[in-house]
């Protein structure tokens, strides 16, 4: 029996989106195509400033596209709990009030099932060299810490997609692959992953290649 391929977990067709200050506009997607499948990680590169941060804005619902098409299986973007969709923004979006155990915890507190997954909290903290953080806040740990503690809360619910924005960029080269087997596992598990990246290493993880050119996303060159 031929098994179905997987259909994706979302796919985005022609978005356009444009950011206007006074005079000045900056077309930061120009007509994107992209689409990633349970098991996957989809690497995308491409210069500072080609619009890969907005990409990823406008996939998980903080940014409105002026057009194209968007559609998650889980529903829209913007309503998606942290079991469906997980960001790990490339500023981290830590919350300063909590504690580095506190926030990796947050998509679980937010769904009220916290005592379910403090366990699993606790293994990626682990994972992540971070546990002996725990009661930390924020701006009392290093950058590369802050950034493994964004990671362990976006993987802590198992979320259908994944987008991360150079989760590599704060890691020495231990860490760093660390976090990429910790992405790789999580594809393996079935969940889809899209990763922009700098990183020469970090995009070699990536099943599947993609490059941001001002705002349009092709094959590399
Ligand atoms: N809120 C905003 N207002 C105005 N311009 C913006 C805004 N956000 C992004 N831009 C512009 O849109 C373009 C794409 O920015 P984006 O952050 O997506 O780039 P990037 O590829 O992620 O870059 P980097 O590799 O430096 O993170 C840039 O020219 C940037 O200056
Ligand atoms: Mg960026």
């Amino acid at each position: 029996m031929v098994s179905a391929e997987p259909s994706p977990v979302v796919r985005a067709s022609a978005l356009h989106k444009s950011f206007r200050r006074d005079a000045e506009t900056v077309h930061a997607l120009r007509g994107v195509d992209v689409e990633v499948t349970p098991g996957e990680i989809l690497g995308i590169s491409g210069a500072s400033g080609s619009g890969k941060s907005t990409l990823l804005a406008v996939l998980c619902g903080w940014e409105t596209p002026e057009a194209g098409d968007l559609m998650h299986v889980g529903g829209a973007a913007i309503d998606l709990p942290w079991s469906e969709l997980a960001l790990v923004p490339q500023t981290l979006g830590l919350l300063e009030d909590l504690t580095i155990k506190e926030n990796v915890l947050l998509p679980a507190r937010l769904i009220k099932r916290t005592e379910e997954y403090t366990e699993r909290g606790a293994e990626l903290m682990t994972r992540l060299g971070i546990d002996h953080l725990a009661q930390r806040f924020p701006d009392q740990v290093s950058l590369g810490e802050r950034q493994r503690t964004s990671i362990a809360r976006a993987l802590l619910l198992r979320p259908r997609l994944l987008l991360v924005d150079e989760p590599t960029a704060h890691q020495d080269h231990g860490w760093a692959e660390v976090v990429l087997a910790s992405f790789r596992g999580y594809a393996d598990d079935g969940g889809a992953c899209i990763m922009v990246s700098h990183h020469r290493h970090a995009l070699d993880h990536a099943d599947r290649l993609l490059a941001m050119t001002d705002g349009v996303l092709g094959v590399p060159a």
